[in-house]
């Protein structure tokens, strides 16, 4: 069987296997982010525990990495039209928010290895592969609005996302339209949606 590039792309109807399996990754990693990131401050800045940031730090460049691939692929696959009978205000709701969503997952990682690079720490290294370059020079200015950014703007993400999987599910619940299924893998082999 040969496996075609349009059947991996977005449809009208529909998000493509690419697109979703994106989607859920990086809600996965964003999620495992939260965890580490708000536990960091509690633990003892000993080299014992370094490991725990490195992580931290390490799979926020790979969210950084694959933020970029999704909206590259999105950029190529196409978006599917709003679900039949979303009135336009909401589709531009929608819309406004998946593009703050963007901004705000590029801008955590980004504030993040700003925060890195800012405060002069020893070379961060790449899951121990290779020495990630730094933004910016030690300053003590820069560290403080980056770290800041960084805690700010996760909350603002907490308040989106909040909004975003409330709407999925008033969509799936109360108007048990497709919202939800499109972002889902087809159940059963019919294939015919
Ligand atoms: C998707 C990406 C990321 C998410 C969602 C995320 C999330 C978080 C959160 C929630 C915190 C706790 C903030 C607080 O309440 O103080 C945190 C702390 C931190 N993050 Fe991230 N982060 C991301 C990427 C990064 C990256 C790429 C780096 C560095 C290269 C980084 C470096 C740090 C550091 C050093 C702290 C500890 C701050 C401190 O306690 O001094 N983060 N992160
Ligand atoms: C339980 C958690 C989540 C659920 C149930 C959910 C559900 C959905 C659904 C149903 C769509 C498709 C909307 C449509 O077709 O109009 C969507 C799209 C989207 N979601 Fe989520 N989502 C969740 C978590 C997240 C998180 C954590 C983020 C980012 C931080 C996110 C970012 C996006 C973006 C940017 C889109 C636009 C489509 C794209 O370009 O991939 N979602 N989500």
């Amino acid at each position: 069987m040969t496996l075609r590039i349009t059947s991996l792309k977005n449809s009208v109807d529909r998000w493509g296997p690419v697109s979703q399996s994106l989607h859920w990754l990086i809600m996965l990693l964003i999620l495992g982010m939260a965890v580490v990131g708000l536990s960091l401050d509690s633990l003892p800045k000993s080299p014992k525990y370094f490991w725990v940031y490195d992580l931290h730090k390490s799979t926020g460049l790979a969210v950084l990495a694959l933020v970029v691939i999704r909206l590259a692929w999105r950029l190529y696959a196409g978006t599917p039209a709003p679900v039949a009978g979303t009135p336009v205000w909401q589709a531009r709701i929608a819309a406004i928010t998946h593009w703050m969503l963007y901004a705000l997952i590029l801008a955590m990682p980004l504030s993040g290895w700003l925060y890195d690079s800012a405060s002069g720490l020893r070379p961060l290294k790449w899951f121990g592969l290779f020495t990630v370059p730094k933004l910016a020079a030690p300053d003590p200015a820069v560290r403080d609005f980056a770290r800041a950014a960084h805690e700010w703007l996760f909350w603002v993400l907490v308040a989106l996302v909040a909004l975003h999987v409330a709407a999925a599910f008033y969509h799936h619940i109360f108007q048990n339209d497709d919202t939800l299924r499109r972002m889902l893998p087809r159940r059963g082999s019919s294939g015919s949606r």
